[in-house]
């Protein structure tokens, strides 16, 4: 059996109902609002193709497609890209929500009563690893990597390597609430929240110098709320960093 936590069920149920489920205490749909809140910087760029990688179950890509021609969207999670594959070809997702211990209650999602069927034709998902692309994806308008820098194992690596598969004019736009744990990038590997040379190391300054064929335009608190019982709430808030062609 897989170790990774975005292989198993209790995870996919949680991505399902934090992608397509309810809008919990007045915070806004993480993905649709991350998308939405790009749409000043798409009057200023091409809109031919998009890169959404750590892309989930889905939901970012799809509200993509309503606004590029072509969307690539790649996640390392084989069950996350199985439910946004399934999800575009019409299937109905059951799921299930913990109310309190084992008790939980199932809910049924699908595209076309979500509004989001209209481009899905557009959307390629594939299983795929971040820090191990192929060489042919690349000249990418935007590249969108949401809550997922924290997640990689060597951070650094895929900051220097992704910026060479934007396009002309492309942006990169990174989310991520910074939470460095061992689990999953070793600690030599970290962008920040650490000290050095007894300086405090922030992640924002670090990607300021690793991203270095890009400036940094624009950064937005965005928080998310993901429910994981009736009384239990992860409320967080990513920071996106806008980064375009110095
Ligand atoms: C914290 S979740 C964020 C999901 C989604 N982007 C969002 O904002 O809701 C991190 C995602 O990155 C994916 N992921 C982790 N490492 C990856 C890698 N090396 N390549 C591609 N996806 C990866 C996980 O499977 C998971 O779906």
């Amino acid at each position: 059996m897989s170790d990774n936590i975005y292989e198993t069920d209790t995870s996919t149920s949680q991505y399902c109902d934090f992608h397509y489920g309810n809008e919990y205490f007045g915070v806004k749909n993480f993905p649709k609002n991350s998308v939405e809140l790009l749409l000043p910087f798409f009057k200023n760029i091409n809109t031919n193709k998009v890169l959404d990688l750590g892309c989930s179950v889905g939901r970012s890509s799809f509200e993509f497609s309503n606004y590029f021609k072509e969307v690539v969207a790649i996640d390392y999670s084989h069950k996350f890209i199985e439910v946004a594959k399934n999800l575009q070809e019409a299937v109905q997702i059951d799921y299930s929500v913990t109310l309190e211990g084992h008790i939980s209650e199932k809910r049924s999602i699908d595209l076309e009563t979500l509004g989001l069927s209209e481009n899905k034709d557009k959307i390629r998902f594939l299983q795929g690893d971040a820090q191990n692309l192929d060489a042919s994806l690349n000249n990418f308008d935007v590249i969108f990597c949401s809550n997922l820098i924290d997640r990689l194992q060597e951070p650094r690596v895929f900051l220097k390597e992704i910026q060479s598969r934007l396009s002309e004019n492309g942006i990169l736009v990174l989310l991520s609430p910074y939470t460095w744990l061992e689990e999953y990038t070793p600690k030599q590997n970290w962008l920040g929240g650490y000290e050095e040379n007894k300086e405090d190391i922030y992640t924002l300054d670090t990607l300021k110098k690793e991203l270095s064929t890009l400036e940094l335009s624009k950064c937005i608190d965005v928080e998310f709320v993901i429910k994981e019982t009736n009384r239990k709430f992860q409320h967080t808030i990513s920071q996106m960093s806008i980064w375009t062609k110095a």
